[in-house]
């Protein structure tokens, strides 16, 4: 837990990604941000949707799962608990970057936000997968959702078995996607049946991809990882960065 809750914390910092402080703006212009850790070991998960004033919603989301008597609380609810237990509470424009300000005002204008200047920028949902020496297995998930979203939508990264899922008995999983397309095959939950039923991470990783693509349009991207270790990246997006460790030794990538 400790793991993916650091590797997220510093994605979610890092304003290149989808997630925390360079998230994109939603349709008021305002960043809205998801997140969801879950635990193997005990299947237990906290989430949190629809926050809007805190840097590290995946520190909040495990707040909720250790510290309140449920598993998801949205908006002021999530707040609340985070003044509760001491996270600062920031301005929304804390969370905003230049780069997603400019998009914001170019879709508002009437410009493709997808062309020219904003074409490569950077952005994405992220997420950790981790085994400890004990094997037991978490993950972890954060994103700003998708760009000019109307205020309250949700997605499916703070949704169980959707965004992600974690599971001692079989492995864990991190999705990432077009969310509306995404939870309609419960992605991440549907990868860890795979699993169950033997498959290596990588084949789980690629058939969870075929679920999408077989009945759906929507395009995504997985990270899992199997109780015993093996490792699995599959995407129909355009791009995945990844990267992983395995005894202290780091692998980086990103495929397109
Ligand atoms: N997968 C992120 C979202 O759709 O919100």
């Amino acid at each position: 837990l400790q793991a993916v809750e650091a590797a997220v914390r510093h994605l979610e910092d890092d304003p290149t990604f989808d997630a925390g402080r360079g998230s994109v703006l939603n349709a008021a212009g305002e960043v809205e941000l998801d997140a969801i850790i879950m635990d193997g070991s005990t299947l237990d998960l906290g989430a949190v949707i629809a926050v809007k004033h805190v840097s590290n919603p995946i520190t909040l989301a495990r707040l909720v799962m250790t510290e309140s008597d449920h598993a998801i609380l949205v908006a002021q609810g999530a707040e609340t608990l985070a003044r509760e237990h001491g996270v600062v509470l920031k301005p929304n424009w804390h969370l905003v970057v230049d780069r997603e300000r400019e998009r914001w005002h170019a879709r508002r204008s009437g410009t493709n936000p997808d062309e020219g200047l904003f074409r490569d920028a950077p952005r994405g949902t992220v997420g950790a997968v981790a085994r400890d020496t004990d094997r037991h297995v978490a993950a972890a998930t954060s994103t700003g959702g998708t760009f000019y979203k109307e205020p309250g939508r949700v997605g499916d990264s703070p949704l169980v078995g959707c965004g992600l899922y974690a599971d001692d008995q079989v492995g864990a999983v991190s999705a990432t996607g077009e969310g509306e397309e995404l939870m309609k095959v419960v992605i991440s939950k549907s990868v860890c049946d795979l699993l169950r039923r033997g498959m290596h991470a990588q084949e789980a990783a690629e058939a969870g991809i075929a679920l999408l693509s077989r009945r759906l349009t929507g395009r995504g991207g997985l990270i899992v990882l199997g109780r015993r270790g093996d490792i699995g990246i599959a995407h129909s997006t355009s791009w995945l960065a990844h990267a992983h460790v395995v005894a202290g030794e780091i692998r980086t990538g990103v495929e397109a």
